[in-house]
C-alpha cells in the first residue's frame, strides 16, 4: 500500500529532548509531520470514560483523517515506552468502545516505531506491545528503529539508520 502521509507521534516527557532530535531529523529530511503528545492534555484510561473533553479524541481523529502511516517515537524509560505513550495506547481503547468509527479507520493503517535510549542496545521484547497492538487493531506493522545520542550528537550510524528507515517507509 502506498503511504499517503506519515506522522510521527512523539511521546517524550520533554518536547525538545533526545527523542525530538530524531523526530526533527526525520521531519527536516523527509517532511514527516509531528504530533507532540507532551503538549496535549490526555488523561489516563478510565473505565467510566470520565474525560470527555480532553485532547485524546480530537488528536486521534486528526491522525486517522490525515495520515496513513504512524511512527510512534518514544524514549526508553525503564526498558519500555514512556508513560505518555502508554497512556495514548491505553486510550486507543476508547476507539474500540465509545468511538468505534475511529477504531474502524485505524484498520489498514501502518505503524512503525522509533525508540530513543541512552544505550545503543535495545532490549529484547521492546517492540512486542507495538507489534501485537498493530495486529489487534488491524494495522500493518512496518518495523522499528532504535536510536541514541552520543556526545550530544546523533551518531553517524544512527543518522544512516534513520535515513534507511524513512526511505523504506516511503516505498
Ligand atoms: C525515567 C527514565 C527512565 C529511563 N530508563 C532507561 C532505560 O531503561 N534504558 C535506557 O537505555 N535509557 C533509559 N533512560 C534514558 C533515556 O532513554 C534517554 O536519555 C533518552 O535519550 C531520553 O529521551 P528524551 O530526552 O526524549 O526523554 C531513562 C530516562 C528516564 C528519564
Amino acid at each position: 500500500m502506498m503511504n499517503k502521509k506519515t506522522v510521527i507521534i512523539q511521546g517524550s516527557s520533554r518536547s525538545n529532548g533526545n527523542t525530538n532530535r530524531m523526530t526533527s531529523f526525520l521531519q527536516n529530511n523527509f517532511g514527516f509531520e509531528v504530533v507532540d503528545l507532551n503538549t496535549k492534555n490526555i488523561h489516563p484510561y478510565h473505565y467510566d470514560y470520565k474525560y470527555k473533553n480532553d485532547d485524546f479524541i480530537p488528536t486521534i481523529k486528526e491522525i486517522v483523517t490525515k495520515y496513513d502511516t504512524m511512527i510512534f517515537a518514544t524514549p526508553i524509560y525503564w526498558y519500555t515506552m514512556s508513560g505518555i505513550m502508554k497512556n495514548f495506547f491505553d486510550r486507543i481503547t476508547d476507539c474500540l468502545k465509545t468511538e468505534k468509527s475511529i477504531g474502524k479507520q485505524l484498520k489498514g493503517k501502518n505503524m512503525a516505531v522509533l525508540s530513543c535510549g541512552s544505550d545503543a542496545e535495545l532490549k529484547k521484547g521492546f517492540t512486542m506491545p507495538f507489534e501485537e497492538s498493530a495486529k489487534y487493531l488491524g494495522m500493518e506493522y512496518l518495523g522499528n528503529i532504535h536510536t541514541w545520542i552520543a556526545d550530544e550528537e546523533i551518531p553517524p550510524q544512527v543518522k544512516g539508520g534513520l535515513e534507511k528507515f524513512a526511505r523504506e517507509l516511503k516505498i
